[in-house]
């Protein structure tokens, strides 16, 4: 036997538990060794690579100690690892090809999306430690590979708790490591107004103060609102900000009494009841009051969408919950953005290009379909990352029954509703709200082990996917969740490794 350092290094791509499961995976046997004079190039003009390969060598470095370097090129290297952007465009939206060579990886992306997502496919190639005499090196092979459904996401609702920049940042690592692509922020409701408004800086400055059991909440300036729509477009994730109205907006009522139909501001509210408040809807002031939250936060939103909740206005009459809708969705409108929202804003007329977000509802939703709206599918009794694993579980709840992992992962957005298809669904969302989780540990123990699941769901063909298999390649991202520090629920439907 021969131990040096050119001996061949015998391995097999097929073998690795890539979450979500790619398209094609073929191995080729042999390995790219990383070493100190390994650089990451990025082809030169293309914008929104360079953060993809900055990503990549942090990763390696922290892995391995080496400090790999990023550089940009006018024309593909001959050795290294070269993240491009296809010319001919023959890669479906968001797709990659990855090609690991024993000299050469090309991460070749559609878009830079697709790069982003290949540079994650690369990473869970790495082992999630390395002794410091072992080589690092990626299996040789090639991967091909494009999602199911453009929107991937996960709700972070941060009106009930509030959860600071970096817990979002966190959050947001998270949701790019399994290729999600969307974060919706639930940034108002009846405990806490989150995002600052600089023409009703009382929002904030009253309905920003508390949260669910009268902690001391808190809200993001516009510049920090700025700089997580940086950081998550750094890792190709497009956040959808929600202003939930007409109820839901006990903190808003608090902040300004003219919104109340009485005129008398409310107290603020630290309880968990919903469907208690409602925005006056036959007040112009009211519509005066949405037009400016909306052109601030489009202002702040690259991203087409703004969500305008919608959900369980119990205590708004439904004529003035159809008027509201109404004249709501033309607001959002003029200011150039597309409207998302819960499945009850069916009910009202809908504009072109709306999505129902369903959760509930199977009536409200296909009836949306009727209207000409599309879907994101997030069925509270599938997807809610705040409902329980079973009834043991310490945090969340569980009005829409419990989650186990299993539960959570076997369905087929496009066979769930009767009356909704593959062609009306946008893709899929797992919200997380937070009327129970305080703080990012419960955050992680809720979301995981079950958002790898849901990015699967968004991402690969129902075909390809069955739980029996699946579990095989969850349990191998036990050790994964451990190495990034996550708190997550050890479920016994899945074989971790020890
Ligand atoms: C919701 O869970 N109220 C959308």
């Amino acid at each position: 036997m021969f131990h040096s350092c050119s001996e061949k290094i015998e391995t097999d791509l097929t073998q690795t538990a890539f979450i979500p499961k790619p398209v094609s995976v073929e191995a080729t046997g042999s390995a790219f060794v990383v070493n100190s004079s390994t650089i990451i190039y990025v082809q030169e003009g293309i914008q929104g690579l360079l953060p993809a390969a900055e990503i990549l060598a942090k990763n390696i470095n922290q892995l391995t100690g080496k400090s790999v370097a990023t550089e940009t090129v006018s024309s593909a290297p001959a050795k290294g690892i070269y993240l491009t952007v296809a010319a001919d465009g023959g890669l479906a939206a968001e797709g990659y090809k990855l090609n690991i060579g024993e000299k050469l990886i090309t991460v070749e992306g559609a878009d830079a999306a697709g790069c982003f997502f290949g540079v994650q496919t690369l990473l869970q190639t790495l082992p999630v430690k390395v002794a410091t005499d072992q080589p690092v090196y990626f299996p040789t092979g090639v991967v091909e590979d494009h999602p199911e459904f453009g929107y991937r996401g996960a709700m972070l609702d941060v009106a009930r708790h509030f959860f600071n920049v970096e817990e979002v940042k966190q959050f947001i690592d998270f949701l790019a490591m399994y290729k999600m692509n969307v974060l919706h922020l639930h940034l108002t409701d009846d405990q806490g107004w989150r995002i600052e408004i600089k023409s009703w800086p009382k929002l904030t400055e009253i309905g920003g103060k508390t949260e669910v059991g009268g902690g001391e909440g808190g809200f993001y300036t516009q510049e920090q609102y700025k700089e997580l729509v940086q950081y998550a477009a750094d890792r190709q994730i497009m956040i959808v900000p929600e202003i939930d109205m007409p109820g839901h907006t006990n903190a808003a009522l608090a902040s300004y009494a003219e919104l109340n139909c009485d005129g008398k501001a409310t107290e603020l509210y630290t309880g968990t009841k919903v469907g208690f408040s409602t925005l006056c809807t036959d007040k112009e002031v009211t519509y005066q009051f949405v037009d400016d939250v909306i052109r601030e936060l489009a202002e702040l939103t690259p991203g087409p969408f703004i969500h305008i909740g919608g959900d369980e206005s119990h205590v708004t009459a439904h004529d003035d919950y159809v008027y509201f809708v109404n004249r709501v969705q033309q607001i959002v409108v003029k200011h150039g953005k597309k409207i998302i929202g819960w499945d009850e804003i069916a009910n009202a007329e809908l504009v072109n290009d709306v999505t129902v977000q369903f959760w509930d509802d199977i009536e409200n939703t296909t009836m949306g379909v009727q209207k000409g709206a599309k879907v994101l599918m997030s069925p509270a009794a599938r997807a809610y990352l705040d409902m329980q694993y079973d009834s043991t579980t310490h945090l969340g709840l569980h009005w829409a029954g419990y989650i186990e992992v299993d539960h959570g992962y076997n369905w087929d957005p496009a066979t769930l509703v009767e009356g909704v298809t593959k062609d009306d669904i946008i893709g899929i969302e797992a919200p997380l709200w937070s009327e129970t989780v305080t703080n990012i540990d419960e955050v992680e123990y809720m979301t995981f082990p079950r958002l790898p699941g849901y990015a699967e769901i968004g991402w690969t063909a129902p075909a390809e996917r069955n739980w029996d298999e699946y579990k095989t390649r969850l349990a191998k991202h036990g050790k994964r969740f451990e190495a990034w520090g996550i708190d997550y629920y050890k479920s016994a439907l899945v074989p971790w490794e020890e």
